[in-house]
């Protein structure tokens, strides 16, 4: 027995490195009746690359290639089903379906788990039917004898090669059935030696980029929050690794080698399994935590997944963060395919916290539009009987004692002023101490009888209560209509606890999960169909609730309550390997920082906070009248490049991570006409020189004329020299001591 598994499992195993479809063994069929679609075979291209997977001899949906371009005219083998490793592993298990529902012997990560009425828990899907657009597929499976169906949905964007991935689970069962697992889909890498990135954080502390060698078991990252999470972001990206053929340590090329990267569009509870299986494929699941789910189904209904979006880069981590940033601005925000640059802010959360009032936002708005900034925010504080944190959300009237006719008057004053106006709220949130509570205490998140956890002194408003979803677009409507308000900062300050959802039966509670998110979309969509104009921005204390669900309805997001200008650096390098700059706002606020007592220069923040979509959230009557000129100037420096900085081309040319003493971005304009270089030092060593940065991007034979905006390169750099002598004979920067930082701007000549 030992011998021959031996013996099986290392031909399956060559066999398969060989080529995972020509290998052919006989595998017993699940059913008799010969499966429908045999031998087909489905080939996306967009991009760099080539997706195919096809219906094996099983009638199964298989995996087969993910990668770089294919020559249209290659042809491909046929699906075949992997061979079996001894007795344990048979091939339902090492074949790598596209959606592998739970059912048959399959001891790899499911996309789909189902239990029926009548107990059974056996799902196996084979193929049904298909229907083709050329750059999309509808492809319908069947269990192989219940009337479970699940439809696929594959839409290449063929222009980035990301290829949008999501499932649809019907019951047209005789019974109810409760869908205990349910993936968006599921990814394979063949066998290599491959490193996973991924993002994590806290409270003050996201986006910490991780990067690990894939070995064999599973890797889960996950949010059971009810929301996206600081915690963990829904995004990965695997690196395959250069040297696979030597011992050495893994390693993810930055501009160099494959990469495989994915993110689910999706704000609720998520989970991630990146798998490497026993015949070393990577396989990832992603879509609904399976955590506390069960989503019923009655007959006739379906449950929706949302969207996993997949893309691959030959051009390193960089090269796939480029092409997340493109689709993210052409294809998921709000104004899509072309944003505008974000308004330079003023927010007065930092300086005034919850003490706002008519003469004080007055003062602030004078002194923020002697700066150029182009929107006023008032934050926090403006509602209900709101003088702390203690009391007022959910009271979303204006507060007479601090604003006596309303906001009308400080919105007149602010568009006087030429800026526009925003507002914060936190329309999900509730204080017992409130009119709201008082009313409708069966509003929140709770199970009936049982304690409801407080946090930041507040409760979750159930969302998911068709009641309270109306509340929160009617509140929000009339605040819109009534008030001519260009902007809302919309907060989400805790997390999900006691997720009981009491007004329905107790086998349809745990749809909270869905609906709740679904209706927070749909008040945002809603809220944007009947006030076209508004902007929004996704904050939840911060980067908490950053995915590209919450991003098809929100302009910009919140990336950090820390705004210390070093700790962002290398907060702001991890938010760009998922997310574009564009949504990254960025506030320049006091010096010592309110977290860690650090102490920066003006023009350090301010370049900091200019590496994303800027903002002021400084105490402007702090503030000396070198301040006022210093800040004037970068600001009229950065209207002049923003859409360089926010929607270009993205090079990371020295990372902040891992104790680096220095820090520097580029960013190229899409047309190649314009580049920005940004310069850091932190905590330097032994005097030493900024390293040579050798710009990436330009257009190779172009003549670029160097602009210093804040700081200086060596003496003897040319004012003026080709691509190729910026790309390849690079910069010295005359940047020395800690925190120091330069900006520069390069514009091609005529
Ligand atoms: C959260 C946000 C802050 C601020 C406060 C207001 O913490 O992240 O920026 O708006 O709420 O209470």
């Amino acid at each position: 027995m030992k011998t021959s598994f031996v013996i099986h499992g290392l031909t399956a195993l060559v066999r398969f490195f060989f080529s995972a479809s020509l290998i052919f063994l006989v595998a017993t069929s699940a059913s008799n009746a010969a499966p429908a679609g045999v031998g087909q075979m489905f080939r996306l291209d967009g991009g760099d690359t080539t997706y195919i997977f096809g219906v094996n001899e099983r009638g199964e949906l298989q995996a087969l290639y993910w990668g770089g371009k294919l020559a249209p005219g290659d042809k491909f083998p046929e699906a075949h089903s992997l061979p079996e490793i001894a007795s344990f592993d048979p091939p339902s298990t090492t074949t790598p379906q596209e959606y592998a529902a739970w059912g048959s012997a399959l001891y790899t990560e499911p996309a789909l788990k189902i239990t029926f009425a009548d107990g059974n828990r056996d799902l196996v899907l084979h193929y049904v039917s298909s229907k083709s657009t050329g750059s999309s597929y509808e492809v319908l499976m069947k269990d192989i004898s219940r009337e479970i169906y699940v439809t696929l949905r594959y839409a290449m964007d063929t222009e980035s090669g990301i290829l949008a991935r999501s499932a649809v689970i019907e019951n047209r069962e005789k019974d109810a059935v409760v869908v205990e697992q349910a993936a968006a889909a599921q990814w394979t890498l063949a066998p290599s030696r491959y490193t996973l990135s991924y993002l994590t954080g806290r409270w003050g502390a996201e986006w910490t980029l991780n990067q690990e060698p894939i070995q064999g078991g599973s890797r889960v990252i996950e949010s059971r929050r009810g929301t996206t999470g600081h915690q963990a972001n829904p995004w990965f990206a695997i690196s395959r690794d250069d040297s696979q053929k030597s011992n050495g340590p893994l390693s993810a090329g930055e501009e160099h080698g494959e990469v495989w990267f994915g993110a689910l569009a999706w704000s609720g509870s998520w989970r991630f399994t990146i798998e490497k299986t026993q015949l070393e494929s990577v396989r990832v699941t992603g879509g609904f935590n399976p955590f506390d789910f069960g989503y019923k189904l009655k007959p006739g209904e379906k449950l929706e997944t949302p969207i996993f979006y997949g893309g691959y880069s030959n051009h390193g981590l960089g090269g796939a963060s480029r092409i997340l940033h493109k689709f993210e601005l052409q294809h998921i925000l709000p104004q899509s395919p072309n944003p505008k640059p974000r308004p330079v802010i003023y927010n007065s959360w930092e300086a005034t916290e919850f003490n706002v009032d008519v003469a004080g936002q007055e003062a602030l708005a004078e002194k923020a539009a002697s700066l150029g900034i182009d929107r006023f925010v008032m934050d926090d504080g403006w509602f209900g009987q709101r003088k702390d944190d203690r009391a007022g959300l959910g009271d979303w009237y204006v507060n007479k004692e601090k604003f006596p006719n309303g906001l009308k008057p400080l919105i007149e004053k602010v568009h006087s002023l030429k800026m526009d106006f925003g507002l914060w709220v936190e329309p999900e949130m509730i204080n017992p101490d409130s009119d709201l509570y008082r009313k409708h205490p069966d509003w929140v998140l709770n199970f009936s009888g049982r304690p409801r956890t407080e946090s930041r002194n507040q409760l979750v408003l159930n969302l998911a209560r068709p009641d309270v979803r109306d509340y929160v677009l009617g509140f929000l409507n009339k605040l819109l209509t009534e008030n001519d308000i260009a902007f809302l900062k919309w907060d989400y300050n805790r997390n999900w606890s006691e997720p009981g959802w009491d007004a329905v039966t107790a086998d349809e509670q745990k749809k909270v999960y869905v609906e709740f998110i679904r209706n927070v979309y749909w008040v945002l969509a809603e809220l944007r169909k009947k006030h076209p104009k508004i902007e929004i921005e996704s904050c939840s204390g911060g980067g908490g609730r950053v995915d590209l669900g919450i991003l098809r309805y929100t302009d910009e997001v919140w990336p950090s309550d820390n705004t210390d200008p070093f700790d962002r650096l290398s907060m702001q390098d991890g938010f760009t390997y998922a997310y574009t700059p564009q949504i990254m706002m960025a506030w320049v606020t006091a010096s010592p920082h309110w977290l860690n007592g650090r102490n920066t220069t003006l023009a350090y923040r301010m370049l900091s906070s200019m590496q994303g979509s800027l903002g002021i959230g400084d105490n402007l009557n702090k503030w000396s009248a070198e301040d006022f000129a210093n800040a004037k100037r970068l600001i009229a420096a950065y209207h002049e490049v923003q859409k360089t900085i926010t929607q270009g081309d993205l090079y990371r040319l020295v990372s902040p991570r891992d104790d680096s003493e220095f820090s520097s971005t580029q960013t190229v304009s899409p047309d190649k006409s314009q580049s920005v270089v940004f310069a850091f030092t932190v905590a330097t060593k032994q005097g030493r020189l900024f390293p040579l940065l050798q710009l990436q991007g330009l257009d190779p034979t172009a003549k670029y004329k160097l602009t210093a905006i804040e700081g200086k390169a060596i003496k003897g750099t040319p004012e003026s020299a080709s691509g190729d002598w910026w790309m390849h004979h690079g910069v010295n920067l005359d940047l020395k001591g800690d925190y120091q930082a330069a900006m520069f701007r390069l514009d091609r000549e005529h």
